[in-house]
């Protein structure tokens, strides 16, 4: 139908029909259910206006094997309307010169004065908006099945050793104490927490953001390290290669107590039924409370044929409209990445998540996230990627590994 109405150039509406305006084609790696949920808010504001969904996902998350599809499609000439994108990999595309000048939308829809200057760094490549931001998550948030921490009469730690000790009772009483799924990406995830907690904010931007060598291989990296392998020894022992919403499930599922992990983790909650403060719990990583390791989505929309431009505005303004970002981000678990949108319709999850980002965003506690893409260049990240996964998997000790870090961060610069 849709496709007969472009066919004879029909624009207006038929019946309850919206008339076809296009086709967008969106690379994204929301392969969860948490994430297709979300996901399905966006495609169905979209039909609405009569834009049809192409969808190209490529699981993993962090966007790594994402990124790695769309090098591929842009080199071959075929690149696609739009594609989820983190930081720093956006500037590199801004810089290759493949993204649309996204500025007329931008001015005609006001993105200026609502996006937090934080998010604008990553969005605009040289003056001009080469991204739509859909959110905010943060990685430093700790899941914990309510049930278990009831039982086990357990309150919300508030610092390393507190932790420590909730997931010795866990493992005495037989509850797996840390849901972990053992893929770079997600080892990076803990990692941006343990830095903050152990390091503090000024630590965290000297060693993940300004890559200070010295911070880097100093003692306070040793100290994240050796609290990396007490985290380690609370996993299970299938934990290799298992996907972070697995990890998510067993926490739902009553089998470990906790997950540490962005707030994406909240769709997998919700998307399973389950109700924050009821069913689950969710707090800062303990010894992070006040600051925020963050990470925004944005789609980087993509210089394509003439034809396909209009769908491709009506996407970016899609993004970006005050009510379509408190639809998604409830589904989706962040928080909206324009100041203006009221958090009447998200949980207590949401809403401690929105306050938190304010708060870190004016008391200068507002950190990039290393592990998804907002600290340092795909290179750097990789490079530490690298490092954080093989002392978690047992191939260097605390203090191997604070060596390995400095030079292969050296080495990728
Ligand atoms: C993205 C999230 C996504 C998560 C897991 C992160 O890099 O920012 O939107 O849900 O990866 O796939």
């Amino acid at each position: 139908m849709k496709k007969m109405i472009a066919a004879l150039g029909v624009t207006a509406m038929v019946g309850s029909v919206p008339a076809y305006a296009g086709e967008v084609e969106v690379l994204h790696w929301w392969t969860s259910g948490g994430e297709a949920a979300a996901l399905n808010v966006l495609k169905e504001d979209l039909q609405g206006k009569g834009v049809s969904w192409q969808d190209m996902p490529v699981a993993g998350g962090g966007g790594e094997n994402a990124m790695t599809v769309l090098r591929a499609r842009v080199s071959a000439n075929n690149a696609p309307t739009a594609a989820q994108m983190l930081g720093f990999d956006i500037q590199d595309w801004g810089a290759q010169g493949a993204a649309a000048n996204l500025n007329d939308v931008a001015a005609a829809e006001g993105w200026d004065s609502v996006v937090p200057a934080a998010l604008q760094a990553f969005s605009k490549h040289d003056g001009k908006w080469v991204a739509a931001p859909v959110n905010v998550h943060s990685t430093n948030w700790v899941w914990a099945n309510k049930k278990i921490f009831d039982e086990l009469n357990l309150s919300v730690p508030s610092n390393f050793e507190e932790m420590a000790a909730a997931m010795d009772k866990m493992k005495a009483a037989g509850y797996t104490p840390l849901a972990h799924g053992g893929q770079a990406w997600q080892e990076a995830t803990i990692f941006d927490s343990v830095v903050l907690a152990t390091g503090g904010v000024d630590f965290y931007k000297k060693a993940l953001i300004d890559l200070d060598a010295g911070a880097l291989s100093g003692a306070t990296m040793v100290k994240v390290f050796d609290r990396m392998a007490t985290l380690r020894s609370n996993v299970d022992e299938n934990f290799s290669g298992r996907d972070w919403n697995l990890a998510s499930a067993m926490v739902i599922e009553g089998k470990a107590g906790m997950q540490i992990m962005g707030d994406w983790a909240k769709g997998e909650f919700l998307n399973a039924g389950q109700k924050p403060g009821e069913d689950f719990l969710c707090f800062r990583f303990p010894g992070t409370q006040g600051a925020v390791t963050f990470n925004s989505d944005q789609f980087v929309m993509f210089k394509i044929g003439s034809d396909r431009q209009a769908a491709q505005g009506e996407l970016a303004k899609a993004i970006m409209a005050p009510s379509f970002q408190s639809a998604f981000n409830v589904v989706k678990g962040s928080v909206p990445a324009r100041t203006d949108v009221p958090n009447d319709a998200f949980d207590d999850c949401g809403k401690k998540g929105m306050k938190d980002l304010a708060e870190a965003n004016s008391s200068g506690k507002l950190l990039g996230s290393l592990a998804h893409g907002h600290a340092a260049p795909a290179s750097v990240k990789n490079a530490m990627y690298d490092v954080v996964t093989a002392h978690f998997n047992g191939e260097f000790s605390s203090a191997e590994a604070a060596e390995e870090l400095a030079s292969a961060v050296a080495a990728a610069q």
